[in-house]
């Protein structure tokens, strides 16, 4: 998920094109708003942390872009392309050292696990949305 600050400040083509760029496959593409509480339910495994209401409110603050990804290796090859959660330790040249700002406000999400993958993919798309 591109999340509310990249779209706002027009990096979504730049990241879809260093994500094709890499070898991942778009599967399923859509531009939407969450509302507050889409974003509650997608963020559910973090109720209660001390960043969850600020996160749900960022995340339901503007355009998202989600997509599926495919790829051999597909999650963990996701997650170093995008970088650390904080910028500030994220290596040269990933999404988030390139694009995000700080912690909370940091341009993209990945699934971290295939599971994940899978219920972060239900949530966003029907079957009749994946190619
Ligand atoms: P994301 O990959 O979308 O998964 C959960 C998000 O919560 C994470 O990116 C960050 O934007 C945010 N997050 C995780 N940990 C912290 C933290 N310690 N402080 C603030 N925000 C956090």
């Amino acid at each position: 998920m591109i999340k509310p600050d990249a779209v706002a400040a027009g990096n979504a083509g730049a990241i879809l094109q260093q994500i094709e760029g890499t070898g991942f496959e778009i599967v399923a593409l859509k531009m939407i708003r969450l509302s507050a509480e889409q974003a509650a339910q997608f963020y559910d495994i973090h109720t209660g942390k001390p960043f969850y209401d600020f996160l749900v409110n960022f995340m339901s603050s503007g355009k998202i872009i989600a997509a599926v990804l495919k790829k051999n290796n597909a999650v963990q090859d996701f997650r170093t392309l995008i970088g650390n959660t904080n910028p500030a330790k994220a290596e040269e040249g990933t999404i988030r050292k390139l694009y995000a700002s700080s912690m909370e406000l940091n341009a993209i999400h990945g699934s971290d696990s295939d599971e994940n993958a899978l219920i972060e993919a239900n949530f966003f798309f029907s079957n009749f949305e994946r190619y």
